[in-house]
């Protein structure tokens, strides 16, 4: 049984003090929810408020991204130890990371190995981009990127890794896939391409997610589907009704 999980990306948004907030305003209610795994991922610079304040509860911490090295002079990075102080979660290989940053599978994979060393659970996330997408790419990008990206972790920590399958075209744009459309990607292509590096159980065990343009309305239809386990949640995450209401699809 793969534990649901929903996870807040909140992008570049949010001063510390917003953050406080924001945190402030949704804890009491999405700590009530239980049975899924609930993480919040607040710009670098807000990790330690929102590590303050969610201590004591049963809402994770995560970060939107870092860099493999474990230190030195890497102007602007920060390293895995660095935010492993105040997070247990890492979002690695968004597709805004690859798009405006140059973030490549090989990156996305170093990272990945960097999080396995320091005991941080990544959420790694693929997709195909509208263009990839209307010329039928998708199986071949999408699958490319789960072996690239997921390649050589330790059999052990395998199981650990969260894949969020992101359609690019669905990312900010209102236009979500369909639960039966995302499904399918993420059963005949993402588990697919997981058992042939870890195989089968690995494969079932590995908690895949859907994001993109996920709100309080259509949330339903993806979880209802029998291999998406959950969400990451972009601009939703930032509005508390909203978030708590995808969080409360998953019961
Ligand atoms: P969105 O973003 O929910 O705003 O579409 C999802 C994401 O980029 O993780």
């Amino acid at each position: 049984m793969r534990k649901p999980f929903v996870a807040g990306n909140w992008k570049m948004n949010k001063t510390i003090a917003e953050t406080r907030d924001l945190i402030s305003a949704m804890t009491e209610k999405l700590n009530e929810i239980k049975n899924v795994e609930k993480v919040v991922c607040p710009p670098f610079i807000s990790l330690q408020t929102a590590h303050e304040l969610l201590r004591n509860t049963e809402i994770g911490v995560g970060a939107q991204n870092m860099f493999w090295e474990e230190k030195g002079a890497f102007t602007g990075e920060v390293a895995p130890a660095m935010i492993k102080e105040l997070c247990d979660y890492v979002i690695l290989g968004h597709s805004e990371r690859r798009a405006y940053f140059g973030e490549t599978d090989a990156l996305v994979n170093k990272k990945l190995l960097a999080a396995q060393k320091f005991d941080l659970t990544p959420i790694v996330c693929v997709g195909e981009t509208l263009e990839q997408y209307e010329s039928n790419q998708t199986s071949q990008v999408v699958s490319a990127q789960t072996k690239l990206g997921l390649a050589d972790v330790p059999a052990d920590f395998a199981p650990r890794i969260v894949v969020a399958y992101e359609p690019v075209w669905a990312i900010g744009t209102g236009k979500a896939s369909t639960g039966e459309a995302a499904n399918v990607v993420i059963k005949d292509v993402i588990r697919k391409s997981i058992a042939e590096l870890y195989g089968e159980s690995t494969a079932q065990a590995i908690r895949v997610l859907y994001g993109g343009s996920v709100t309080g309305a259509n949330a339903k239809e993806f979880f209802s589907q029998p291999d998406i386990d959950g969400a990451l949640v972009g601009g939703a995450s930032l509005k508390v009704d909203d978030f708590i209401q995808i969080v409360k699809q998953t019961q």
